[in-house]
């Protein structure tokens, strides 16, 4: 059956935020994150710990992880996709307590995204999970392309499941499915799950669904359908992936609650201020919102 609990991961200051345009202002990123802690949500993405030259939205990350109330209860992770990002995420200046490695199941989606092969991007996350784990830092992994990759196309589940194992044999403690460029359907979606759940406990699994086909509610339900209780989103719809042209945002945060909300499923976010926030972050960025819920609910 459905479970009955499932904790939404906010990813809109990271994942939404990395792929805007006009630099956002820090100022402004401290105030979403901030509404955002205010909701109930138990997780929130903060920013990235990578190189500023290939994604200058993130590099204000010590300041804005600076920069926020840490709420109690709430998980504030942050991308660390080498040693070097690591070390910056958990010092004095940054503070970091948990982080997240981002590998593949697509070559040319790796080296394009991080720079190395996938063998390469298992070397490094392996240096930073070891380093996390004397530190009590936990690591969340990602795996990019889990449904399509926006240069090689089709991705066999089975490639998937085997970097999802490696990422958790490393120590990851949690595996997130990322359907980067949003082009899975619950077919491809159940097939997929049903090859890295022979690998790994259910429990240790999440979905990252962008929407850029309008399939993402319908391969969240399928998940969840699956017995996956942890579901990424962001606040508004905001995003997309400097290194997949095309996609859009994640599945909106709003969205995914109001969809569970019907389910009978506790999430323990209260929409309304996940809107309110979703609506602070559209007026800052003078853009229209990507929820579904939020449009309608603005409209009368
Ligand atoms: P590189 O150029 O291959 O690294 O970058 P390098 O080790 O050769 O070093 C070159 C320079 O980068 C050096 O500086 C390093 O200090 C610096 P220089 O001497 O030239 O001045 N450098 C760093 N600087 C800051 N932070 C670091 C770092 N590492 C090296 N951690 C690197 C490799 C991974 C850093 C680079 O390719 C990069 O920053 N890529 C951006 C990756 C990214 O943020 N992508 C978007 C997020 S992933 C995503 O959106 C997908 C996800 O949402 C899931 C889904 O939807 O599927 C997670
Ligand atoms: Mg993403």
């Amino acid at each position: 059956g459905l479970p009955e609990y499932i904790k939404i991961v906010e990813v809109g200051p990271r994942d939404g935020l990395q792929n805007e345009k006009v630099i956002v202002p820090t100022d402004t990123k401290i105030e979403l994150i901030n509404q955002l802690s205010k909701t109930g949500l138990p997780a929130i993405e903060v920013t990235s710990f990578v190189s500023s030259k290939w994604v200058p939205q993130m590099a204000d990350h010590k300041e804005v992880m600076r920069g926020i109330e840490r709420y109690p209860g709430v998980q504030y992770p942050v991308l660390t996709p080498n040693l070097q990002g690591f070390h910056s995420a958990v010092s004095i200046a940054a503070g970091a307590t948990e982080v997240s490695v981002f590998g593949a199941a697509s070559e040319s989606f790796s080296k394009m995204n991080i720079n190395c092969s996938i063998e390469e991007s298992i070397e490094r996350f392996e240096e930073v999970t070891k380093s996390a784990r004397n530190m009590n830092i936990p690591v969340r992994g990602y795996v990019s392309c889990a449904l399509g990759c926006p240069y090689e196309g089709n991705v066999v589940p089975d490639k998937v499941a085997e970097i999802s194992k490696r990422l958790y044999s490393m120590g990851c403690y949690e595996i997130s499915l990322g359907d980067t460029i949003g082009v899975g359907t619950p077919g491809s979606m159940k097939k997929m799950l049903e090859a890295v759940m022979k690998e790994i406990p259910l429990s240790a699994l999440a979905v990252h669904c962008h929407d850029t086909y309008g399939q993402a509610l319908a391969n969240i339900l399928t998940a969840i359908q699956m017995g996956v209780a942890v579901v990424d989103s962001s606040v508004a719809g905001l995003g997309g992936c400097p290194y997949a042209k095309g996609a859009t945002g994640n599945v909106a945060t709003e969205d995914v609650i109001y969809m569970l909300n019907g389910l009978g499923i506790n999430t323990g976010v209260n929409l309304c201020a996940v809107m309110e926030a979703g609506n602070f972050i559209c007026t800052a960025l003078n853009k229209k919102t990507n929820s579904k819920v939020a449009q309608a609910s603005f409209n009368f």
